[in-house]
């Protein structure tokens, strides 16, 4: 069903001017083959919910070319995609042959700056069975949306222009309704257990736009989540890694974001962290350590360095038995660095909660704790006894930075003889530094004038 009264208005003028140009370009190329052009997806809900007067810089753009072609091997939109880079040399064009889509990437273009458009050919995706890749046949742009997660992201706006000039907005099932009522809701009861990753994309936007999962939607994620779908679809083997790369992304999506709290407690409460581990559930104790690593890394991390959103994750996954979780931050595709950090936590854990409590000097904390980088420390201090914590603190605040008030260049216009003991004498300053026998350099020369000192004979 079209809503002609639904005509999303001033289209052009919403949209920046390049990228309203691109779009004509991209609809006259199709009309002069006699194709149909759409646009569809998240830019046409992201238009509706905002503000008439407002204007959109989007940042990926999904077009649906609906026409018939006469080559098998390249559907209508990568040809479309092809006819738009000879406009724009600049842009990069990944075409995936079998699914008969094709991606054209702008990267810091002075025109499009980075943008990524998707041009998929009007298609029934089917599932041979749950969480398979879509198989492609060409088909109808109802069917086309019909394949897509939620109505409110199965809308569309068609671009090659009717009779009256208008560009009439396409709502097959209920979207636009959807969008006034605010509601997250799938166009079938198997949309969950063809593709389980669709669960986070619900949370995702029910958090994200402040939308309620319609609570048939929601039964049909408990029902999906409670027959095991996720461990059943990675069973077949050789799709796993796909759907693991999805569940990844929709990961890094939901943990990177502001809202990234509410959006893992609706999880939680769906059932869905079993995606991740079917033992991972979110309780108390593993909620307040997800809360107070944001705080450990704002206060040790406050320029970014690391992935706080994976670190966030890496919290999920130090909290399963230790022999679980290098295994799961693997199947997740986690980089090498964290799957070795959850391998050797384990071990880890157990030196420093053996040996830390013993140390009496702040040279001896150092010794033992300077081994470690920060994230195992972060991952180490959330689950550690309090008072433990409060010395992984102390660590991290005062004795990690503290410097001797020498170094080699010193040492060697003092005239030592530079070789292997410098090692042990940068560390003998340094220990005695931290411990308090050393203030300044007059110290730090009168210290090694005592244990060194000959300079010439070293
Ligand atoms: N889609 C889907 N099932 C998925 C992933 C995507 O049906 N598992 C469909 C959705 O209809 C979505 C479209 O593919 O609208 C494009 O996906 P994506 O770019 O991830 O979604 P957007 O709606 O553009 O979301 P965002 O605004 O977060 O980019």
């Amino acid at each position: 069903m079209t809503h002609p009264q639904a005509i999303i208005p001033n289209l052009r003028d919403r949209l920046a001017p390049t990228q309203w140009k691109l779009l004509s370009q991209a609809a006259q190329e199709a009309q002069s083959r006699g194709w149909n052009l759409y646009l569809v997806g998240g830019a046409i809900r992201d238009l509706l919910l905002a503000d008439a007067s407002q204007k959109l810089l989007l940042k990926d753009i999904d077009l649906v070319v609906d026409g018939f072609h006469r080559s098998a091997d390249t559907g209508a939109g990568v040809t479309l995609a092809q006819s738009l880079q000879k406009l724009y040399p600049n842009v990069r064009l990944d075409v995936h042959g079998a699914f008969q889509t094709a991606a054209l990437l702008w990267h810091n273009d002075p025109v499009l700056d980075s943008l990524w458009v998707d041009i998929a050919t009007a298609r029934t995706e089917f599932y041979p069975y749950p969480a398979a890749n879509p198989e492609v046949e060409a088909s109808s742009i109802r069917q086309d949306l019909y394949r897509r997660d939620f109505t409110i992201n199965a809308l569309a706006v068609r671009l090659t222009t009717s009779r009256s000039g208008e560009l009439p907005l396409l709502d097959f099932f209920g979207g636009l309704l959807d969008l006034r009522s605010r509601q997250i809701r799938v166009l079938h009861a198997n949309s969950f257990i063809e593709d389980p990753t669709r669960i986070y994309r619900a949370v995702r936007f029910a958090v994200r736009l402040g939308f309620e999962i319609e609570p048939q939607t929601e039964a049909y994620i408990r029902y999906a989540m409670e027959s095991g779908v996720y461990e059943r679809s990675l069973s077949q083997n050789d799709k796993a890694p796909a759907l693991q790369t999805r569940l990844k992304a929709e990961l890094k999506h939901i943990l990177q974001a502001p809202y990234w709290n509410r959006a893992l407690q609706l999880l939680a409460s769906l059932g869905a962290l079993r995606c991740i581990h079917p033992t991972l559930d979110l309780n108390e104790t593993l909620w307040w350590q997800v809360r107070l690593v944001d705080r450990w890394l704002r206060r040790f991390d406050p320029t970014r360095r690391l992935e706080h959103w994976q670190m966030r994750l890496e919290v999920l996954l130090a909290y399963l038995a230790p022999e679980e979780r290098a295994a799961v931050a693997e199947n997740l595709q986690l980089p090498l660095d964290s799957i070795e950090r959850l391998q050797q936590l384990a071990p880890a854990q157990a030196q420093v909660l053996k040996s830390l409590p013993n140390t009496k000097r702040p040279s001896e904390v150092v010794w033992l704790l300077r081994q470690y980088k920060l994230p195992t420390l972060v991952l180490m201090a959330i689950q550690a006894p309090r008072s433990i914590r409060r010395m992984l603190w102390k660590y991290l605040t005062t004795w990690a930075d503290i410097q001797a008030p020498l170094n080699g260049n010193d040492l060697k216009k003092l005239g030592y003889k530079p070789g292997p003991q410098y090692r042990e004498m940068l560390d003998k300053l340094l220990a005695a530094t931290l411990d308090g026998m050393i203030q300044d350099e007059a110290e730090a020369k009168a210290f090694l004038a005592k244990h060194y000192p000959s300079p010439s004979k070293l």
